[in-house]
């Protein structure tokens, strides 16, 4: 067998193609634990190639798998393609473009909020291979400090309204008395705004206790948090009799008020009658007096 340099081209092809798609294997990398976001941080979801080559040249892409269509993050024939972008991600996702040729495809997520949570797919493809990484992502939120309102009377009782704001995961709503015992309370009525964070009311009827102190507690024991607000109700609230009197005096003015004017307005009439019958006296004294003349 001869070896021309034919043969050692085509040797020489064979052994950079090899060494090419070799080259092009890669595993993608990253947390095994899910990732705990505090809403409002910056986060970075790490990701990477192992061997640490290049994917200035590949496609990455990032996906919520929670959302059905489109895309966190794409970058492709080295350009960003925003088509396609989940609209809350829009301006708030971004790569470390000089980490790439080290095969750094970390992503950085601003601004966390509510609706970031779920799992995450970075997937990597290069022309002959690919390879993916899933990673969870769970997002934190306490809301804050529960408001407390007073409703007025309400079938027997007193009506207070609690109200808390900004939470991730969904809360819990609580009424408690001063003992810690849960008050029976309406239905909880919880509200998701556009950025994922939720807010819950919740409407009592309390009775006059011995210290009138009652609690308002918003928890969320998933990221074991709390918040709580104490009102104390002056006893007197409670007291209707206040009320009743309030109501009495107001029908008495009313009725003395009614009375008053009737008074004054027989008193007008009956002066206009007064005044109508002395016009008259007067008109007939001077028609007397005009026949007495002629
Ligand atoms: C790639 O990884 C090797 C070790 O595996 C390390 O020595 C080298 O510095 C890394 N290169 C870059 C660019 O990070
Ligand atoms: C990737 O780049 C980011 C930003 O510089 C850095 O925080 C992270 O540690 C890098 N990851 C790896 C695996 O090098």
């Amino acid at each position: 067998m001869e070896s021309g340099p034919d043969s050692l081209f085509v040797t020489l092809l064979l052994l950079l193609h090899s060494s090419h798609s070799e080259s092009e294997r890669f595993e993608v990398l990253g947390p095994t634990d899910t990732i705990l976001a505090v809403a409002g941080d910056d986060i970075i979801l790490p990701c990477y190639l192992k061997p640490n080559i290049s994917a200035e040249d590949m496609t990455v892409d990032w996906l919520n798998l929670d959302f059905k269509d489109g895309r966190v993050y794409r970058y492709q024939n080295r350009k960003i393609i925003r088509e396609d972008q989940i609209p809350s991600y829009i301006g708030r996702t971004s790569l470390f473009e000089e980490e790439l040729w080290r095969g750094n495809t970390s992503l950085k997520l601003s601004r966390v909020q509510g609706t970031d949570e779920g799992h995450y797919k970075c997937f990597i493809k290069a022309k002959s291979w690919d390879h993916d990484l899933i990673i969870q992502v769970l997002v934190k939120a306490v809301g804050s400090k529960p408001v407390v309102s007073i409703e007025g009377h309400r079938e027997g009782g007193m009506g207070l309204l609690c109200e808390s704001e900004g939470w991730h995961p969904e809360p819990e709503l609580v009424w408690l008395n001063s003992k810690g015992v849960h008050l029976f309370a309406g239905p909880p009525e919880i509200h998701r705004d556009f950025k994922g964070f939720y807010t819950v009311k919740q409407h009592v009827i309390v009775q006059e206790t011995d210290t009138n102190r009652f609690t308002c507690r918003v928890q969320q024991s998933q990221i074991n948090e709390k918040m709580e607000t104490e009102v104390h109700l002056p006893s007197e609230l409670f007291d209707t009799t206040p009320l009743r009197m309030a109501f009495i005096v107001l029908c008495c003015l009313g009725a003395i008020i009614g009375i008053g004017l009737s008074l004054a307005i027989c008193w007008i009439s009956y002066k206009k009658d007064e005044l109508k019958a002395e016009k008259e006296v007067l008109r007939m004294e001077n028609e007397d007096f005009k026949k007495k003349c002629k």
